[in-house]
């Protein structure tokens, strides 16, 4: 499909989301819809892509980044006077124009649409589909079978309103056609607007070809324009996710409780209990245990990992290494092979090396930790004076004892003890044992002397 220019309509408020978020910002699971629609669109090879903004425009386009162009609609006026925004886009070649309130669209589609286009040689292709509930849809109106017309619901009368082939949003253009057809769209109908859905009318009265192409699976032009429409495209966005997984070896126990992000990658044999979100560029290896209850964002998981009840963001856990329950793993944490991460510890930003157990009730954050390290409960990176943050760096084979603080900037070299109850603020040799705690004194026969 090379030279595959796409429009995308993003400038509406959204009204009927009822929300201060512009409506194409709201998430389909981890994503926001006008991203769907901009990956399936590159997906399907689109070379070119103009996103339409308008209603709190700077908001929109610095969610969506730089990989694409933006044309600005500073007034709604409809659909049609949206596509005009994009000016000397429309050139020449073909004109895909979709929604960015259809995340569900998939690449496939696109292409076979294109491919019919081209191949029936005509001026626009729109696709509609069959809806149960038509209500909100515009109408295809045919006659002889052919392409009449569309008609908003708005301005539809009783027996077009019965029509239940309706208008997806999802059309390709001939860019001259478009051009000639923009030059006499009007905004005489009920709602006062530029309606790109007229343009269909005016190609086929100026002598064009308008084709249908009639799609089998209706869910994937879920138009969303209320909250409950959103929860009904993250139903189905699920739902497809699920299955592409299950059916690739992997274990979901409960696929209703279980959230996987479109861009996650998981390998089979890998088992996610009930309960776990799997968010943003997440990958997780084979024969991993994922759950329950687990939150887990833009991490790397390798194979053999076990993570139970517990929240890691941007992180990466190696072979077989165990985490939770009840831990955090914040950004930048690093866990090598075979380590053991136990209840409420959390890392951050810090190198954990093979073997090490950070067990339990404890802070790590900026460290660099070696081998077979053992933590004792409760201890303390004191990495943050107030102004500013230092490393703490532990050797390999080093033994913490349950409640050190150790004040960063500090070195605990290969081998050494610190006893339980230490503050830690120098350096602690190689094979030593620092203790930095006040010596036990017992006053013997203290009771009965104090009369109590
Ligand atoms: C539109 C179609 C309808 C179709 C339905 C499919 C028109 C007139 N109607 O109706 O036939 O069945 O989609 O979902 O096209 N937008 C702008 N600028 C505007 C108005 C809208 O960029 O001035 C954008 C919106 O942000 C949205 C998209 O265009 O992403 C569709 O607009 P919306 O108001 O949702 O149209 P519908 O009433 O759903
Ligand atoms: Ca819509």
């Amino acid at each position: 499909m090379s030279g595959l220019k796409v429009v995308i309509l993003a400038a509406g408020q959204g009204t009927r989301m009822k929300s201060k978020v512009p409506k194409v910002l709201h998430k389909v699971l981890d994503k926001t819809m006008v991203d769907y629609v901009i990956d399936a669109s590159v997906e399907a090879g689109a070379e070119d892509i103009c996103v339409i903004v308008g209603h709190q425009s700077a908001m929109v386009k610095a969610m969506i980044g730089t990989r694409v162009k933006f044309a600005l609609q500073k007034e709604q006026l409809g659909t049609g006077h949206a596509v005009m925004q994009a000016g000397d886009f429309i050139s020449d070649g073909n004109i895909l124009v979709l929604c960015g309130d259809t995340p569900l669209i998939r690449p496939e589609t696109i292409k076979e649409l294109s491919d019919m286009h081209n191949s029936g040689g005509s001026d626009v292709t729109v696709v509609s589909m069959k809806a149960d509930d038509p209500t909100g849809y515009g109408r295809i109106v045919r006659e002889n079978n052919a392409f009449a017309k569309i008609v908003e619901q708005k301005d539809a009368d009783e027996e077009q309103k019965k029509i239940n082939e309706v208008n997806t949003g999802v059309y390709i253009f001939k860019a001259d056609a478009l051009k000639a057809a923009f030059e006499k769209l009007s905004n005489n109908n009920s709602q006062g607007e530029y309606y790109l859905t007229d343009t269909l009318e005016i190609i086929k009265n100026n002598g064009g070809k308008v084709d249908i192409m009639a799609a089998e699976d209706a869910d994937e032009f879920l138009g969303v324009n209320s909250k409950l429409q959103l929860s009904q495209a993250t139903d189905i966005m699920k739902k497809r996710i699920n299955e592409y997984h299950m059916l690739n070896g992997v274990t979901i126990m409960d696929p209703e409780n279980t959230y996987i992000g479109i861009d996650v990658k998981i390998e089979p044999d890998t088992i996610i209990y009930p309960g776990c979100m799997l968010e943003g560029k997440t990958e997780i290896g084979t024969d991993c245990i994922i759950g329950p209850n687990c939150r887990i964002q833009s991490s790397i998981i390798h194979n053999g990992v076990t993570v139970q009840s517990s929240f890691l963001i941007q992180a990466e856990v190696d072979n077989y290494s165990t985490v939770g329950p009840f831990a955090y793993l914040r950004p930048n944490s690093k866990i090598g092979e075979h380590v053991r991460i136990g209840d409420f510890v959390e890392i951050k930003n810090s190198n954990i090396d093979d073997g090490t157990k950070v067990s339990h009730l404890t802070y790590v954050g900026d460290s660099d930790v070696g081998k077979c390290v053992n933590f004792g409960c409760g201890t303390v990176t004191v990495n943050y004076d107030g102004k500013n943050k230092f490393r703490c760096k532990i050797g390999n084979n080093v033994f913490i004892g349950c409640n050190s603080n150790l004040v960063a900037p500090v070195e605990i070299e290969d081998n050494a003890y610190t006893a339980a109850g230490s503050t830690i603020t120098k350096n602690v040799p190689e094979g030593s044992l620092a203790i930095a705690r006040s010596r036990q004194d017992n006053k013997e026969g203290w009771r009965n002397r104090s009369g109590k």
